[in-house]
């Protein structure tokens, strides 16, 4: 039987966690772990997950996207939905994000794309879908993406092995992740998981690295801009990263009200997160000169000012204790008070070790795995009306 499967990383903070919902730039890194989602025509008539039936209301993120992907109203079938992967939930790493990108690549490459050819020339464009490039469609408020266009003239041909759009599956997985977390998501997750490598997320355009493209999101009547840019890392140096899991589960949300207070009862502490905005502009440098003792340097400053502004743990600083001796730069990744820290190491094996001698949970992966793969998909779409062709 004929199915689609794609997969999407997961990621870890490297630099400036906190000061980055103060507008400073933050830099995530995709890594080796993955979730893969496949996806086939369901033989029961009903939309499955894993087998099961699936709940629609439990599973926030997949319905959202199949609301935007997958025109039932136009007689589209019920799938069968199968997850699969290694990124552990709930601890900063990316997990929500990851399936949301994957989906929204399956069901994408599942239903093909529209496209139009005007008046038989070279010159093709879409004739549905979303991005940032399409200025007539709004993803986080619209749940239309099935429009067509008005003069039906034109040529109109559904392509396959290229209807996935990067660009798509990140503003689609950044307005399910903000639909489910009551508006609050910046895209440094469902960014980071699309495009893979590393990706540097700030209130303004950054120089000396590439610009992929700005977000926007209405929170609460306030509207929120981010712009979002890409650094491929050099994959020949032999750095690794090793993460270490403390199994402590502190919520973001807490630990970002946490500093918020701080700063309101202290204004002056301002110059702490300003601090941490400027050691993550250093470690972009050094990561674009492929300089990796500078970045390992440059991540110890940064968990410095972490442990100032209160966000770090016991239980982290003993994971962190022991990974330095075998590391080039170590710190806290994510929210903090619990979750998870980084380590980029030249001995993955050794520091992995340490991590697990001093109790925590370890994976290891290369610096900026890639993005969205399809890594199967037959030659036509799994479903399309056929209307025009
Ligand atoms: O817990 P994570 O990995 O999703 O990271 C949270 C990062 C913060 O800067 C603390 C919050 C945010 O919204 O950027």
């Amino acid at each position: 039987m004929d199915f689609v499967t794609a997969s999407a990383p997961g990621k870890c903070i490297l630099f400036g966690e906190h000061a980055v919902v103060y507008g400073c730039p933050a830099v995530a890194v995709a890594i080796e772990q993955r979730i893969s989602v496949k996806l086939q025509p369901s033989q029961t008539n009903t939309w499955l997950l894993n087998g099961n039936i699936l709940n629609l209301e439990k599973n926030p993120h997949i319905s959202g996207l199949i609301e935007k992907l997958w025109p039932v109203k136009e007689g589209a079938p019920p799938l069968s939905i199968q997850i699969e992967g290694n990124i552990p939930p709930a601890s900063g790493l990316g997990s929500s994000a990851a399936l949301s990108v994957a989906t929204a690549a399956a069901l994408r490459r599942a239903r093909g794309r529209w496209i139009i050819q005007a008046n038989n020339t070279e010159h093709t464009s879409w004739a549905e879908g979303f991005s940032s490039k399409i200025s007539q469609t709004d993803a986080y408020s619209s749940e239309d993406g099935f429009f067509f266009t008005e003069n039906h003239d034109n040529l109109i041909h559904l392509i396959d092995n290229t209807a996935v759009d990067l660009d798509e599956c990140a503003i689609l997985a950044h307005s399910v992740e903000a639909a489910a977390q009551n508006g609050r998501a910046s895209p440094m997750d469902s960014s980071t998981c699309a495009h893979g490598g590393v990706v540097i997320i700030s209130d303004v355009i950054e120089e000396s690295v590439d610009y992929i493209y700005s977000r926007e999101l209405k929170v609460n009547d306030d509207n929120r801009q981010w712009h979002i840019h890409h650094i491929n890392p050099n994959s020949t140096d032999d750095v690794y990263l090793v993460i270490g899991n403390t199994g402590v589960h502190a919520p973001t949300g807490k630990q970002v009200s946490k500093v918020a207070m701080m700063l309101e009862k202290e204004p002056s502490r301002m110059k702490e997160i300003e601090a941490i905005g400027k050691i993550a502009r250093r470690g972009i440098q050094a990561l674009l000169d492929s300089d990796y003792e500078m970045v390992g340097k440059t991540m110890i400053e940064n968990q410095i000012m972490l442990t100032q502004i209160g966000v770090s743990s016991p239980e982290l600083d003993v994971l962190i204790k022991a990974a330095t001796p075998t590391s080039i730069g170590v710190k806290l990744t994510g929210a903090g008070g619990g979750g998870c820290m980084v380590a980029l190491t030249r001995n993955p094996k050794l520091t992995s070790e340490a991590i697990e001698l001093a109790g925590g949970r370890t994976l290891i992966s290369k610096l900026g795995a890639q993005g969205i793969t399809i890594d199967y998909a037959p030659k036509n779409p799994l479903w399309s009306s056929h209307k025009f062709s």
